[in-house]
């Protein structure tokens, strides 16, 4: 038996990718499989943690004990999280959420024609900038994506979005990021600490992460 080290914490988790629909059969999306985020999921339940999971569309079984909401869009996965921000202990936003999303989303499906297409695109919100900016008693947990500069990229987001923590991964190395069961990131916290990590399974980088939290939770106590 796992000591409960997040007993009664109340813990958000966005995971997977999103979809920007262009029309009734097209999107854009990425290659998050949702992996990382639903092994946060189930490490923090086994630590006893009050779990709510926002995800975008996945082909994962949903980890029992966690309360699930389902989202398509950057929209819909900001409207699901800024709704329950509020009463959350900590957030932790693994998902790979779309930057851009088609400026004009066609209502019938888009016939093809000769020549070449343009798709217009706008951004969308950022939605762990938008929580950095509201932040109040959370502790807030970001991702970093990155295929170049890993650090310096990594530590650019933890300042700008007013990061408690942010986790890294050189999504391009192999046995890390996108879709595979392993992951090697590293861990950058607020106060300076530089935590890397070897290739590990995405439980345990779950795992590593969560003690990161707790340890964040009781400087903050
Ligand atoms: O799902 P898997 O297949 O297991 O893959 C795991 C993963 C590679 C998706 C994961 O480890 C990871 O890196 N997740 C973050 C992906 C990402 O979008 O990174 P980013 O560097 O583009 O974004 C930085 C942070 O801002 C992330 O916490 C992201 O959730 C957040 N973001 C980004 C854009 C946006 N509009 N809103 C956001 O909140």
């Amino acid at each position: 038996q796992e000591k409960q080290l997040l007993a009664g914490k109340k813990i958000l988790v966005t995971a997977g990718p999103t979809r920007e629909r262009i029309d009734p059969v097209r999107y854009l999306s990425n290659f998050s499989s949702g992996k990382m985020g639903y092994a946060i999921v189930q490490e923090a339940i086994k630590m006893g943690a009050d779990v709510t999971l926002v995800t975008g569309p996945t082909d994962l079984q949903v980890p029992s004990g966690a309360k699930v909401v389902r989202v398509e869009s950057a929209q819909d996965m900001l409207e699901a999280v800024l709704s329950r921000y509020p009463d959350m202990d900590v957030v932790i936003k693994t998902a790979a959420v779309a930057d851009y999303r088609p400026k004009t989303v066609h209502s019938e499906k888009m016939k093809k024609r000769a020549g070449e297409l343009v798709l217009e695109l706008e951004r969308t919100t950022d939605i762990l900038k938008t929580l950095g900016e509201k932040k109040e008693q959370q502790l807030l947990i970001g991702f970093a994506a990155e295929t170049v500069d890993v650090a310096y990229y990594a530590q650019q987001k933890l300042e700008t979005k007013n990061l408690d923590m942010i986790v890294a991964n050189d999504v391009k190395a192999e046995g890390a990021g996108f879709g595979t069961d392993t992951n090697i990131v590293t861990m950058y916290k607020q106060s300076g600490d530089v935590i890397p990590l070897p290739l590990l399974s995405k439980a345990e980088v779950a795992h590593r992460i969560l003690e990161e939290v707790q340890l964040l939770l009781e400087g903050t106590l």
